[in-house]
């Protein structure tokens, strides 16, 4: 069903920064020439650095589409463009703010709905919708005003409660929308589809046949210039908490009544209230951290995490995360769950692996080859989106051989469509006023008690020990050990490549 997009004005705060550069201006941009922008729309960037509207756009052609005929569509996306300097911090700027929203909207024929993009340092997440409210740019009776804030969403239980504690003194729950882009992506999405589309899954997606889930994030780059934010994030904060947590969710969940934001999202919750809690002094067999050290890779010196910029050179933070849990309900009773994610891992891989159980008896015999003659399921998130079933088959020939053979669909194959990247879905979302794929302010704090006692027992027990784990390689070994009764798979690019070796 197509959704409406009313005419809005888009601001982004922290315009000058990276995403709004990188993401959220080609996302804008594809939207636009998808055509799927309302006629009366228009981008207001803010930020400190002072720039004229044309200095603004100039700046941001450089992300936009090289081959585009820069007469025509680029320069019309780009006529949507402003820039306003402000001091974002500073309560008295801001009627500044809302005279510059006025005339923007009067001179282009757009009602005053407004969307406050928060891509600024998460110092001012607190900050700037005060302000926002101190001229009442939170609240109308007629036109929508909605907030997107990015992630970091708080670095513990406490700040991420106090963070929602105070955006809802400025803003209904209903208007803010916490951004997990991992959420965005189509494959997540297709997440769903897979599981309650299909007769031949929902039937056996649970305890009965499922022996264990496995999650893969892994990412062959490194701090690439974030240390100084790494170092005092880490992989559990950075990846963990949030994109992987609603990896889970949505792996996990019931069911949802309806496909509603609401609905789905109240079946998300259910899942991280029902995570069994590691306690203090389980961490240590639970979880395994690591860090990658200097190393080879194709002949060539690698630096270890160490050695980054904006690092601590005696830095205990983990590049690298593998876990193991369980979810108490009826669902995944018995059934463990594993996660795996590190920086400067041999491929950028993400997907997820429903391990099926093997059969009750091993008629064919155990041909060493065909070790894990368990089913499996792979959800290939990103890169090479697609899904692929691996199972028995009897090699031609004398006697009954059995190999593990592929059946896989890739996204690639199907022709003309366009694979939304992850902002231009979330931004539609927000626009049509649809907040099904961002996360929730009870969600979001469920997450966050759920991995607190980890980041504790980490802070309070120096003697866990971090693993250093050379750069290009699958992280510590004792992570190998986490997984009862069987393997990690071992991908590679391809998604139906796996093994021990892939190319960087
Ligand atoms: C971000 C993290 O949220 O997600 C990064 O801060 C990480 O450290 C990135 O690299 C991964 O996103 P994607 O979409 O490239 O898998």
């Amino acid at each position: 069903m197509k959704k409406n997009t009313d005419p809005h004005i888009l601001v982004i705060f922290g315009a000058s920064g990276d995403l709004t550069k990188r993401k959220l201006v080609p996302a804008l941009f594809e939207l636009y020439r998808q055509k799927l922008l309302p006629e009366q729309f228009a981008v207001l960037g803010v930020s400190r650095t002072e720039l004229s509207d044309a200095e603004f756009r100039t700046r941001m052609t450089d992300f936009l589409p090289q081959e585009e005929d820069k007469s025509s569509l680029i320069n019309q996306f780009l006529d949507k463009l402003f820039y306003q300097s402000l001091s974002t911090s500073d309560v008295y700027e801001y009627p500044i703010l809302k005279d510059r929203l006025a005339s923007i909207s009067k001179a282009n024929n757009i009602p005053e709905n407004y969307i406050f993009y928060l891509s600024t340092p998460p110092s001012l997440y607190e900050i700037i919708p005060e302000n926002l409210a101190g001229v009442d740019l939170n609240k109308t009776d007629d036109d929508f005003r909605r907030l997107i804030v990015e992630k970091p969403f708080g670095i513990n239980l406490e700040s991420a409660k106090a963070l929602n504690k105070n955006l809802l003194n400025y803003f209904n729950e209903d208007q803010i929308y916490r951004i997990d882009h991992y959420l965005g992506k189509e494959s997540v999405q297709n997440m769903l589809v897979t599981r309650f589309s299909n007769g031949i899954f929902e039937p056996i997606w649970n305890h009965n046949f499922i022996h264990h889930v496995e999650i893969t994030s892994a990412e062959s780059l490194g701090v690439e210039g974030r240390g100084g934010y790494y170092e005092n994030s880490g992989a559990m904060r950075d990846m963990v908490q949030n994109h992987l947590m609603q990896l889970v969710g949505m792996v996990a969940m019931e069911p949802p009544v309806v496909v509603e934001a609401d609905a789905i999202r109240n079946e998300v919750l259910k899942v991280f209230q029902s995570l069994r809690p590691i306690k203090k002094d389980e961490v240590e067999n639970h979880v395994i951290r690591g860090q990658y050290i200097e190393s080879h890779i194709k002949g060539e010196l690698v630096k270890g995490y160490r050695q980054e910029k904006g690092v601590n050179p005696e830095s205990r933070t983990e590049t690298f995360l593998a876990m193991k849990f369980h979810i108490d309900n009826w669902r995944w009773s018995g059934v463990p769950f594993y996660i795996r994610t590190g920086k400067k891992l041999p491929t950028r891989v993400t997907e997820v692996v429903i391990h099926f159980k093997k059969p009750p008896m091993h008629l064919f015999g155990e041909n060493p080859a065909y070790r894990h003659t368990n089913n499996q399921l792979v959800i290939r998130i990103q890169p090479d989106e697609g899904i692929l079933l691996k199972f028995g088959m009897k090699v031609p020939g004398a006697g009954f051989n059995v190999q593990t053979v592929n059946m896989d669909f890739h996204y690639d194959d199907l022709a003309d469509v366009h694979l939304p990247s992850a902002y231009e879905r979330l931004l539609l979302d927000c626009m049509q006023g649809d907040a099904t794929l961002y996360a929730r302010g009870d969600a979001v704090e469920k997450a966050w008690e759920y991995v607190q006692p980890i980041l504790d027992a980490w802070k309070e027990r120096p003697d866990i020990p971090v693993y250093g784990y050379p750069a290009g390689s699958w992280g510590p070994d004792v992570a190998d050990n986490l997984v009862d009764g069987s393997s990690w798979r071992y991908p590679c690019k391809n998604l139906s490549d796996d093994g021990n070796y892939c190319e960087l």
